[in-house]
């Protein structure tokens, strides 16, 4: 029998394969969607520096045939806003989106909020609701569904209405099929972490038994928000080199190289240039394509780019990483550490490490462990994640810390480019450049736990010590009136006072 062959539509290919995006089966998706939604608010919000203020709303529909639920999921964020030419797409068509920019976004891909409000549509055959302002005069209200096979959206309705309030934000609202009370420990987990990363955020939560969580703010001070940057000579590959010189105006090659890269002054263009020999005045537009696969292999090889800057990145910052674990997980000591700016296949990345001990943090047998990328907590495959792998290379016995000690571990990678295995955005793959940073950064935190430990076992030493002196010495007070015959025994006030004194200052 003869092949047949056809093309598919990106929509259509996610459909098929929506295990790869995190939509596995009605616990994953119900998780996945709440995520991807909350997500794109936190980013609306962000954007234009406002403390992100979401509201999400899960209830209960009805029942299928096969024994799971359907829910209505509801998100609204004061977020940035979508201009109404793009809202359709923005929701109806996978792979459109306005983050495929080089600047740390926790979206990537133009593909989260739309699967979840695919997959709603293939659980439940209904459309979804999208209604959002700029904070103009008006607020535009679609109804949506997806044409999968097409790649596109279809408008069923739409409504203009005016903005009195002044409104800004976007409120999403759309059915799908889950299982909540299988996700339910994930999603409030997921709130939780979400709390610690960004604690500068109001969060509120109904769930379907009505039950209400709230995570509130504990301040209003952003980390800075991150600059769009340009590519950087190590992370580049022919085809993006092909659009550059597709897209330029410059004429010749030093311009282009100065115009387009990253950390690319007069000086440095030259010296490359020489390197790769390729005359400076020569037109970018005039390469061959030959000329074009020995200038990526050259500026792969050359040894004097600068490291790229990390403007273009925005960790939180100590202090915030300080509050946001003080608040959701109270403990009695933390210890936060963030290194300096390091690269990857010329992606910069940053890592953030804490180490939070005691107060209400669990016993467990292992060491708790928080990971997020990009402020996004994951929370699936932790075993396949880079930073559980090197947690359990260390030799913790060093720093007298053992993993049933209630012990927390986070551990933050912001970069341009997060090196996620999957689109599903579960866990980190093991760079060795990025695995290095997160092995410093906990060994540094790990030693300030370890110098907080003995200090705290010492003072509980002396503290032991003085009970044990105050305990006895009233009575070899007395013992030695009796014998030395006196009536009187001395006042021995002063002297524990100061034995308090000597223990405390040694
Ligand atoms: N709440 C929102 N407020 C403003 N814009 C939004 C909101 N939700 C989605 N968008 C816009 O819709 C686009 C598509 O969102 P989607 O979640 O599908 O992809 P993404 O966030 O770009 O990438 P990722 O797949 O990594 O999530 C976004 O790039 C953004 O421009
Ligand atoms: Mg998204």
């Amino acid at each position: 029998m003869a092949q047949t062959f056809e093309e598919i539509s990106p929509a259509d290919f996610f459909y098929r394969n929506r295990d790869i995006a995190g939509f596995t089966n009605p616990t994953r998706a119900i998780f996945t969607a709440i995520r991807e939604l909350v997500e794109n608010s936190l980013d609306a919000a962000e954007q234009i520096g406002v403390p992100p203020d979401i509201y999400v709303r899960l209830t209960l529909e009805g029942k299928t045939t096969h024994g799971t639920e359907i829910y209505k999921l509801r998100i609204e964020d004061n977020g940035s806003g979508i201009p109404p030419r793009y809202i359709p797409a923005a929701f109806g068509q996978v792979l459109f989106g306005s983050k495929y920019k080089l600047k740390q976004m926790r979206g990537t891909f133009g593909l989260g909020g739309t699967m979840a409000i695919l997959y709603g549509q293939i659980t439940t055959h209904r459309p979804a609701y999208v209604v959002s302002s700029t904070g103009g005069a008006r607020i535009f209200m679609y109804r949506l569904m997806i044409d999968i096979q097409r790649n596109r959206p279809i408008i069923l309705e739409k409504r203009t209405m005016l903005n009195k309030t002044g409104w800004r934000g976007t409120i999403v609202e759309f059915s799908l099929e889950g299982d909540y009370f299988r996700a339910m420990p994930k999603i409030l987990e997921y709130f939780k972490q979400t709390a610690v990363m960004n604690p500068y955020a109001n969060l509120t939560f109904v769930d379907p038994r009505g039950r209400l969580y709230i995570f509130r703010r504990v301040t209003t001070r952003m980390p800075p928000p991150p600059k769009e940057t340009k590519p950087h000579p190590y992370g580049i590959d022919v085809e993006l080199l092909q659009r550059l010189i597709q897209i330029t105006d410059c004429k010749n090659m030093l311009d282009f190289l100065k115009k387009h890269f990253h950390r690319i002054g007069d000086n440095i263009a030259r010296k490359f240039l020489e390197f790769a020999e390729i005359d400076f005045l020569k037109d970018p537009k005039k390469l061959t394509h030959d000329e074009i696969v020995h200038l990526a292999r050259a500026m792969k090889s050359f040894p004097d780019f600068l490291p790229p800057d990390a403007s273009c990145l925005s960790p939180l910052g100590e202090e915030l990483l300080r509050a946001g674990i003080l608040k959701e997980l109270k403990p009695e000591f933390i210890a936060v550490c963030q290194r300096k700016p390091s690269t990857y296949a010329g992606h910069p990345f940053i890592v953030e490490v804490a180490v939070a001990y005691g107060g209400e943090i669990p016993r467990k047998n292992d060491f708790i462990l928080y990971r997020f990328a990009n402020r996004i907590p994951l929370l699936y495959d932790e075993a396949s994640d880079v930073s559980f792998k090197v947690i359990h290379s260390i030799n913790w016995r060093r720093y007298r810390v053992t993993p049933d000690m209630p012990i927390a571990i986070l551990v933050h990678i912001c970069s341009t480019k997060i090196p996620y295995k999957t689109v599903g955005k579960e866990f980190i793959a093991d760079r060795p450049e990025v695995k290095k940073e997160i092995l410093n950064g906990i060994r540094e935190v790990a030693r300030q736990l370890q110098r907080y430990l003995s200090k705290r076992e010492y003072a509980e030493r002396q503290r032991r010590r003085l009970n044990i002196f105050a305990k006895y010495l009233p009575k070899i007070a007395e013992f030695s009136t009796k014998l030395a015959g006196m009536e009187q025994p001395p006042d021995i006030n002063g002297l524990l006072r100061s034995v308090e004194k000597l223990g405390l200052e040694s």
